[in-house]
Order: structure tokens, then C-alpha cells, then sequence
């Protein structure tokens, strides 16, 4: 059976860890700029402020992915570059950028895929309690006004927001990235409610503009693994399981007011009046209809008390490799909530560099993108709805606190020279496109 006949192939990014130009043609500052030029706080203080210079390096970008055969692009919108306050005043010279970034992918015949919010708040709306300020729904559907108003005739592919757990999680509960909060529960559920409130009034400006756009949200995932058959139960109950202690990393705590329009009964029960009001009109759009849900995986985990042997497979950021997981990522998921799936991003960091003839030689990828790409190959002759897969990333990039060293790429960058070298993994990437993943 194998994948369908119009599967996505894709590849993606994100604004801020590609573009560079981040003060450039009146593009104002977000929480991303302010982090890091505070030293100390990224590895090695690297900035994001030349990144891949896909600033002005798009076209050259748009013509690899074309040389890679990919038919779609899933990048981020820079929300201070097109709305320098986050709200207010709009930038025709950043809505100019996108306008030709998404020309020239048209022109190439790669989709766009396009995600609202990838982690950059816009500072001027951090100033004004970001998250944590109920007005955030206001000023998001704002953007995803302008947004559609702008792009919504060339684009129909939309995520709202991706990975609210992470950067929740890494941004206000840990610390480790910007906002640099470390808040208790009350707040953290205020600001998961916020953004969930946030994510249904941008699907409701979406569809208002165009009715048949396609709208969904991007999670990030690590799919609990069933040894055996006799435990398919016991991992789906443990994987969807939602408490106070850890809400923010769930499935459930973000996907059941979605698509079931009620909070996981736990939750509820464990946070009693932590949890912040939602009206019943808040909750109607949390829980209108989206038309898919994307997820990014990269490990997993077994369930039950199956461990790994010591030594085993990991990768340069010392993420435990697990063929299996987009297979029971998706399984998991389809069970649940019924909805097409799109792999919006799976990939690994590996030690790449140039070797003396010129070339990047990277089989670990290789290997692994097989391997996990087979698993999700299986998923999809099970029966499952996939309806595309999107490789993290294009190029390497900025990956957040961890600064340049890791390179999750199909695309080598020569930080340098802004050189950019195909990796051996976009050859083979390549191949399996021309066999819709028949080759593997
Ligand atoms: C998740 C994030 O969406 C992306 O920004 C990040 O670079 C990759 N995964 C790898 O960590």
C-alpha cells in the first residue's frame, strides 16, 4: 500500500533560526533578539542575527529545495517583522519579504506550509505579560488577520502555533529559554489556556478568509512504545495520561479541548481552582474543527519498565534513537483524536563536516531517516491517515540555547561563508521522494 499518491514530501524551518536580518528593514525586536545578546545565555553566545542570511538567501534556498525535489516548504512567519509591536502598526517591507519568499516557492511548484507562531514573541507583547496576559488571544488573532489578509490567497496551509509545550516548558517552567520564567502551576495552565484561546481565534480568522484553508496545530511528541501486544493498552493509557505535574508535556493536555472541547477529567481534579476560568465561547473556538495535527518527533519512549541496553543508539545532541516512534506516534494519535497527521518535523543532529573531497558524507542520517521513515511506511500500510512528512530541517540552523553546533540539516551551512553544501542525506532524501518512499 505504502504512502498515499499526493503525500507531502517536505522539508522546514523556522523564522528566527534561519533568517538573520533581525533588525533589518524595520523589523522589530522579539524575545529571541533580546535573549541572545544577553552573554552567557546561548552556547558559545552565538546570535541568531545572521542565522543562514535566509534573509537574503531565499531564492538560493528556494532553488535547492527544488534540487532535493520536494513538493512543500513549512517555514515561519517572523510576527515582529511583519508587525514590529506584535500589534498596531504593520511592515510592508516584511510583509514584501514573505509576499516574494512565497512567490518563489509557488513558482517552483513547492506548497507552503506556514506556521504562525514559532517561539518569536514580538518584545513589545512580552513587555505587556506575553502568554500570561489573557489580551494574548487579541493580539494573535490580530496577526492572523494580517496574516490572511496578506498571504491568505497564495498560502492554504496553515499551523498556528508550534510546539506550545516546549516553549512553555523550556520558557516558563524551567527557564532556559526566553522569557527565562520558572513559574508554578497556576500560571503555567493561565498561559496554556491563553494560548489554546489564542490558537481558536486564529483558526476562526483563518476560515473566515478563506473557508477552505487547510488549519492545523504542531505538538511535539515522544510516542510511548508497546514491547509487545499485550501492552498496545497500557502504553495508550500511560501516553494520554494528563496530571498537574506535568501537563505541559502531554498530548492530551493541549489535543482534548480541541478536539473533545474538555480538559483531560484529571487535570481538572488535581489542579481544582488553579485552573483559570475558560467561558463556554472560549471553549467553542478551542474546540472548532481543525483539518489535521501535526507532530514532531524525535525520540520516544518504551512503555512499562523496558529499558534501553546501555551504548544504545543516540545522536550528536545525545537523543536516544528510536525507529519506531512515527509509527507509534501516529498510531497513538489517529486512535485518539481521528484526524489526518502530518510528520511536521523528524531529523537528527549529527556530527557533519566537509570531508577532503568537498562533500558532506552523513550515513548515520541516513540510516536513521530510513529507518524511522519505513516505521511511519508501516503505519501508513496499517491504514493510518498520513498525510505528509516534513524533514527538520532544510539546513542546518540556530537550534535555540544550543547555538550552532548541532546540524539537523539536509543542507549543510559553512557559518563562514554562507556556503551551502548538499548533504549526502538530500541525495538519498531526494530518491525516496522520486518513489513516493517505495525505495525503502
Ligand atoms: C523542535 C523545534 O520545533 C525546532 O525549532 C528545533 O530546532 C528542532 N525541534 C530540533 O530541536
Amino acid at each position: 500500500m505504502g504512502f498515499s499518491k499526493n503525500f507531502i514530501w517536505g522539508t522546514a524551518t523556522a523564522a528566527y533560526q534561519i533568517e538573520g536580518g533581525w533588525n533589518e528593514d524595520g523589523k522589530g525586536p522579539n524575545i529571541w533578539d533580546d535573549f541572545v545578546h544577553q552573554p552567557g545565555k546561548v552556547e558559545d553566545n552565538c546570535t541568531g542575527d545572521v542565522a543562514c542570511d535566509h534573509y537574503h538567501r531565499y531564492k538560493d534556498d528556494v532553488k535547492l529545495m527544488k534540487q532535493m525535489g520536494v513538493n512543500a516548504y513549512r517555514f515561519s512567519i517572523s510576527w515582529s517583522r511583519i508587525i514590529p509591536d506584535g500589534i498596531g502598526k504593520v511592515n510592508q517591507k516584511g510583509i514584501d519579504f514573505y509576499n516574494n519568499l512565497i512567490d518563489e516557492l509557488l513558482k517552483n511548484d513547492i506548497i507552503p506550509y506556514v506556521t504562525l507562531y514559532h517561539w518569536d514573541l514580538p518584545s513589545a507583547l512580552y513587555l505587556k505579560g506575553g502568554w500570561l496576559n489573557p489580551e494574548s488571544a487579541d493580539w494573535f488573532e490580530y496577526y492572523a488577520k494580517v496574516v490572511a489578509e496578506n498571504f491568505g490567497d497564495k498560502i492554504k496551509n496553515f499551523i498556528t502555533f508550534n510546539e506550545p509545550s516546549v516553549f512553555l516548558g523550556c520558557g516558563y517552567l524551567i527557564g532556559e529559554h526566553p522569557p527565562c520564567f520558572k513559574l508554578g502551576s497556576k500560571d503555567l495552565l493561565l498561559a496554556g489556556c491563553n494560548i489554546l484561546r489564542s490558537h481558536g481565534r486564529a483558526v476562526k480568522i483563518l476560515k473566515e478568509n478563506n473557508p477552505d484553508c487547510i488549519v492545523g496545530i504542531t505538538l511535539a511528541t515522544q510516542p510511548l512504545i508497546p514491547v509487545a501486544k499485550e501492552n498496545e493498552q497500557e502504553a495508550y493509557d500511560s501516553y494520554f495520561t494528563c496530571g498537574l505535574g506535568y501537563f505541559i508535556w502531554t498530548m492530551s493536555f493541549w489535543m482534548d479541548p480541541i478536539k473533545f472541547g474538555k480538559f483531560p477529567k484529571q487535570l481538572l481534579d488535581e489542579a481544582g481552582d488553579l485552573f483559570p476560568k475558560i467561558s463556554e465561547e472560549d471553549m467553542k473556538l478551542i474546540n472548532q474543527k481543525i483539518d489535521f495535527l501535526g507532530i514532531n518527533i524525535y525520540e520516544a519512549k518504551y512503555a512499562g519498565n523496558f529499558t534501553r541496553a546501555p551504548g544504545a543508539a543516540h545522536t550528536e545532541v545525545h537523543w536516544d534513537i528510536y525507529p519506531d516512534a512515527l509509527k507509534w506516534g501516529v498510531k497513538l494519535n489517529q486512535k485518539r483524536y481521528e484526524l489526518p497527521i502530518y510528520i511536521t518535523e523528524n531529523g537528527m543532529s549529527a556530527h557533519d563536516w566537509v570531508s577532503l573531497d568537498g562533500k558532506v558524507h552523513d550515513p548515520n542520517r541516513i540510516d536513521f531517516l530510513h529507518r524511522y521513515i519505513k516505521g511511519l511506511r508501516d503505519a501508513a500500510d496499517e491504514g493510518c491517515d498520513i498525510r505528509g512528512y516534513f524533514h527538520w530541517s532544510l539546513m542546518d540552523n540556530f537550534e535555540w540555547s544550543k547555538g550552532y553546533n548541532p546540524r539537523f540539516g539536509l543542507i549543510y551551512i559553512n557559518y563562514e561563508t554562507q556556503e551551502r553544501i548538499l548533504k549526502d542525506s538530500a541525495y538519498w532524501f531526494k530518491s525516496v521522494i522520486e518513489s513516493n518512499g517505495d525505495n525503502l
